[in-house]
């Protein structure tokens, strides 16, 4: 049994205004820009000062960020495996769409799971895309904990945190690699922004 709808009655239209007629009329090329690492790492931070810097620079960008998708998008879902699944397939497809509208896309989510992240690479399909790992250890996350969250889950007032009692699958083979116990936030968009010159 699934719970995916049967596709083989659906035809896409193939309508004149394509991703690359929306490319030119931009004078950008789109990208998903997908952040993944521990509630506290510095993803959101990151994402915020690299999009401030597109900005000024005249890039259209938008940022999906976990917790305010979550407050729409996905405010059915929780932190179960399956939730989180289904919560990085649905920012997954509108990041799809967004890059197919043009913009460059920051995602920043935790994302703990390998295959999810490899998920949200394939629905990119042709975009540019890059796994951005926001690595800070679980110590110093949790000595940030600028949410209050890690103290919450800690005393058993949150079941399934990250990194508490849920797990972290770190990125293997990440585009882009940060790490914010030694680095600034700053330095990170640097690093960010590199990345985006060079591809
Ligand atoms: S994900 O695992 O599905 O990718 P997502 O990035 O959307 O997570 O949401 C994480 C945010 O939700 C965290 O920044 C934190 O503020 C909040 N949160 C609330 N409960 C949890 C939990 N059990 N585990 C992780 N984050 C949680």
């Amino acid at each position: 049994m699934t719970n995916e709808a049967s596709t083989s009655h659906l035809y896409a239209h193939d309508f004149r205004i394509d991703p690359e007629s929306r490319r030119r009329l931009l004078r950008q090329t789109p990208a998903i820009l997908w952040f993944t690492g521990l509630s506290g790492s510095g993803k959101s931070a990151i994402a915020d000062g690299v999009e401030a810097r597109l900005h000024v620079s005249g890039r259209l960008t938008y940022t999906l960020d976990g917790d305010s998708v979550r407050l729409g998008l996905c405010k059915d879902l929780g932190f179960s495996d399956d939730d989180r699944h289904e919560n990085v397939r649905r920012v997954s497809e509108v990041a799809k769409l967004m890059a197919d509208a043009g913009l460059v896309v920051l995602v920043c989510l935790i994302s703990p799971f390998r295959s999810d992240r490899e998920l949200a690479k394939s629905i990119a399909g042709k975009h540019n895309f890059a796994e951005i790992h926001v690595h800070a250890s679980l110590a110093v996350a949790e000595a940030r904990d600028p949410k209050g969250l890690y103290r919450l889950a800690r005393r058993g007032a949150i079941q399934h945190f990250t990194g508490v009692d849920s797990p972290y699958e770190q990125p293997t083979a990440p585009d882009v690699f940060i790490d914010t116990c030694l680095l600034s936030i700053n330095e990170g968009v640097e690093i960010v922004l590199n990345w985006l010159d060079r591809h």
